[in-house]
């Protein structure tokens, strides 16, 4: 132990008093052993930080910050070092705002295209995810601050986010749902990770031993700290076994005491409690150092203007008939569409950045040297399809040479706590398109959302630019890609089906009551279009430029790939090239090909530049399930250089010696994982590929209810009022979305129709407290007066303590 001295002179109630947060944002401090609180605040995408003593996520704006792009917008730009670029600049302002940890990146997967999240997550593949975490953090941590990165794991979803049980089987949980955060941990060597809130088959992932022991702890020498997700503690002895040393926030010092109690009982040692402690205390000292430079304020303008070179970075031209981008010098433009005035560039929830300065289109017109004859908002962006405003549109359109057409998502949309309904873009911008479509075809459509949406509608635009979410300085972004003073570099990181349902996980998603089964195993994303030859509308890594590329000399040694690139077009341009892996043996069931490597070069016109990707020790392993280890199989493999994962420049082949594995699968009893067709796996042969039999998936009903039902539960509750509560609560929710309160709705279904009862006291710090909380359970299962009792003795008794400690 490193602070062992220190440790010792600390009392068991000190010890303990460390294990969970001053406050919302806090940890506790001991001033007579000089030790500090440090602060704890989000972003990913910039500095979310509140005054201490600030409630709810989301409910306060935080002090101003840059707003980078979203992760799922820097991910487009497969630019590792911008991604560390971003991280720096991010931990500069995280010094100017005395901030210690910084609460991300986020890189769970995008396993389902609805995910409410998924703004906030880099990318379907864990690879490129993982690569661009790392560097995120290295950035972070070089100004002295910690990273936390998020959520550990299998946390792909926000609909119950915090009673799911994710069911996974083994080899896809490390193949594709651990592998970005092994990365980021060996290569990005976070200082610190946040457990998500869903449990892992069976178990909630902060007291899961085999994912806090065996796997971060054994396997990846993790030495850091463990943070809770806000109010994610179930049973913090289990937890503090499994090695999670800060519950967040506050608990008023009630589960200090189940620690006290716990270790007076002889259920734990002191030494797990010494251990955690002593781990904690490294993440304050060695962050409490970043402060000992002299205090800098941190230049908002030159923020700003990296914040706007991330995003031109990162915004993917995805169609371009007849050469309609850049725009011709001259042209007059008609801009149309309510995001042109009033920006779209981040996502709601906890991530949410006030931000210093906020461009919007309408602003930076004219710098960017278009021309334009008008602006028509067309559509309402919270309301209904409103004729008068498409009639105007389309007036102004007839009168323009090309059309800009700003459509999008609304902030409600993309949230923290909620997933999509659809991946539809609002029907009133579809009847807006159709409608200037009559009048004038010369359409170019610019989309501002986080996540994937469906197109039915692309044939009606000549071009269409994804800004995705590019941060407060976004808007000039996309002028200067519209304009060719930037050429478009950026390549999807995630893939667009055509439908929803070609989907996967379409079936399996958001899971039952109880739980979710992620019945198509490590086939998401292209895994899985690839696979089972399902064609889609953009297929990962697609992006196009304003010049073209050619690929040759392709060399592939023991050690990894090299491969010419020339620029055959008039200007300089950005290429992201990509390294795929197949398998020939069909002995093991995999993908048709994985992501293994790529790399972005810079090219100016007519030259040629050879390229260089290292093979790794990601490159041929599987995981085992028979030996429990990642192994490789002994097989030709082909190896696949492609400009996106359908479209493949060069291709070779490589034989690699095996680590001689058993055979871990029977390929009879599996026929869906080996013909890689997953939409359909019955529960026969899910539990095969699991190993055992599912759990049931639906609630309870014949139990009372306890500490982690969801108040959604309340419906079926033995006592009236909770059932009453209920209807309250869906009413609420139904008619705040009817008077178009949509934000205020979501925050219902999130802190109230998810939340589990203990979160009642998990994440009121400590106005209510756990026996207060078993008074309002007897309540909700039908012992009123004798709950209302309860609670209220609990209450007289909690004040009488507290005066007492005063
Ligand atoms: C989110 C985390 C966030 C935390 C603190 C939680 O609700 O899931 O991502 O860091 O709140 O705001």
């Amino acid at each position: 132990m490193k602070y062992k001295e220190l440790i010792a002179k600390m009392t068991l109630e000190e010890k303990a008093s460390l294990m969970s947060g001053k406050d919302f944002w806090q940890t506790q401090n001991i001033e007579r052993l000089g030790i500090n609180s440090i602060f704890l605040a989000d972003g990913p995408h910039g500095i979310r930080k509140q005054a201490v003593g600030a409630d709810k996520p989301g409910l306060n704006a935080g002090e101003p910050a840059t707003c980078y792009p979203t992760a799922a917008t820097v991910a487009n730009s497969w630019n590792a070092e911008l991604g560390e670029k971003v991280g720096e600049y991010l931990g500069e302002e995280a010094i100017a705002q005395k901030v210690n940890v910084l609460l991300g990146p986020g890189v769970n997967m995008k396993r389902n295209p609805l995910c409410g999240r998924n703004f906030e997550y880099f990318s379907e593949d864990p690879y490129l995810a993982g690569k661009m975490a790392a560097s995120y953090i290295r950035g972070i941590q070089s100004y002295g601050v910690a990273a936390c990165v998020k959520h550990f794991a299998a946390n792909n979803q926000e609909e119950r986010r915090m009673s799911i049980d994710t069911i996974v089987d083994e080899r896809t949980l490390r193949e594709i749902y651990l592998t970005a955060f092994e990365i980021a941990v060996k290569e990005g060597k976070t200082k610190s990770i946040m457990s998500s809130y869903n449990k892992l088959n069976g178990t909630y992932t902060n007291e899961n031993l085999h994912l806090m022991q065996d796997i971060l702890r054994g396997e990846w020498d993790y030495k850091g700290t463990v943070i809770t997700d806000w109010g994610g503690s179930n049973d913090r002895i289990a937890g503090l076994l499994a090695g999670n040393e800060l519950e967040m926030p506050t608990t008023a010092g009630e589960t200090d005491q189940e620690i006290i109690q716990a270790i007076k009982r002889g259920e734990i040692k002191e030494d797990v409690l010494d251990e955690c402690v002593d781990r904690l205390l490294d993440l304050i000292f060695t962050t409490e150092k970043a402060y000992q430079r002299p205090h800098v304020e941190f230049n908002v303008e030159r923020h700003h203007r990296v914040s706007q070179k991330v995003a031109e970075e990162s915004i993917v031209l995805l169609k371009n008939e007849g050469n309609i981008l850049p725009l011709r010098f001259g042209k007059k433009v008609a801009v149309i569409g309510d995001f042109a005035k009033d920006a779209r560039y981040q996502g709601a929830g906890s991530s949410i950045v006030n931000p210093t300065i906020l461009d919007h289109t309408l602003d930076c017109f004219e710098e960017s040297g278009i021309v334009s004859i008008g602006y028509e908002p067309g559509f309402e962006r919270y309301g209904k399809k409103s004729q008068h405003k498409i009639d105007e549109a389309c007036e102004l359109a007839k009168k323009a040479d090309v059309i800009l057409l700003y459509l999008g998502l609304d902030e409600a949309t993309e949230a923290e706590g909620l997933d999509r309904d659809s991946m539809k873009i609002p029907e009133n911008q579809i009847q807006l398109l159709n409608a200037i479509y009559e009048v004038n075809q010369n359409i170019i459509a610019i989309l501002s959302c986080g996540s994937a949406v469906e197109m039915p509608w692309i044939g009606k635009v000549k071009g269409l630019l994804h800004g995705y979410l590019g941060g407060q300085a976004g808007a000039r972004a996309i002028l200067r890609v519209l304009s060719g003073d930037v050429n478009p570099s950026g390549k999807l990181a995630e893939t667009y089906p055509l439908r929803y349902e070609d989907t996967p996980s379409f079936r399996h998603f958001p899971g039952n009551e109880a739980s979710v089964e992620y019945r198509e195993g490590m086939y998401i994303g292209y895994r899985y279009y690839d696979t089972a030859d399902v064609n889609v509308l953009f297929p990962f890594g697609f992006g196009l430029s304003y010049t073209t590329f050619v690929y040759s000399d392709l060399e592939v040694t023991k050690d990894g790939v090299t491969f010419i690139i020339t620029n055959t077009g008039r200007i300089a341009g950005m290429e992201i090239a990509q390294l795929y892996v197949g398998c020939d043996s069909e002995d093991i069931f995999r993908p048709k090909k994985e992501l293994k490597g790529f790399d972005k070069v810079f090219i100016n016109a007519g030259e040629s530049k050879k390229v260089k990707i290292p093979f790794d020790d990601k490159t041929f392993r599987y995981y085992n399930i028979k030996t429990n280890k990642w192994e490789i199989e002994e097989a030709e493999y082909s190896v696949l250089i492609g400009a996106s994962s359908t479209d493949i420049r060069l291709v070779d082949r490589i034989h690699v010696e095996g680590t001689g594995a058993p055979l871990p699968y029977d390929k009879i009893k599996l026929p869906s994982y080996f013909a890689g067709k997953v939409t359909n796996v019955d529960e026969e042969e899910f539990e095969i590929l699991l190993g055992r039999k599912v759990p049931v998936s639906t609630w309870d009903r014949t139990k009372p209810l306890g500490y982690n039902d969801i108040i959604a539960q309340c419906q079926y509750a033995k006592g009236w009022v909770a059932r009453f509560t209920y209807r309250l609560v869906v009413f609420a929710h139904w008619y705040l979305r009817k008077v178009g309160k949509r934000s205020s709705a979501n925050l219902i279904m999130m802190s109230i129709y998810h939340m589990p009862f203990r979160g009642i006291a998990r994440l009121t710090g400590g106005v209510v407290n756990m026996p207060m909380l078993d008074g309002i359970l007897m309540m909700v299962n039908g012992h009123f007066f004798k709950g209302l009792r309860h609670v209220w003795k609990e209450r007289n008794k909690k004040v009488r303590f507290t005066k007492v400690k005063l």
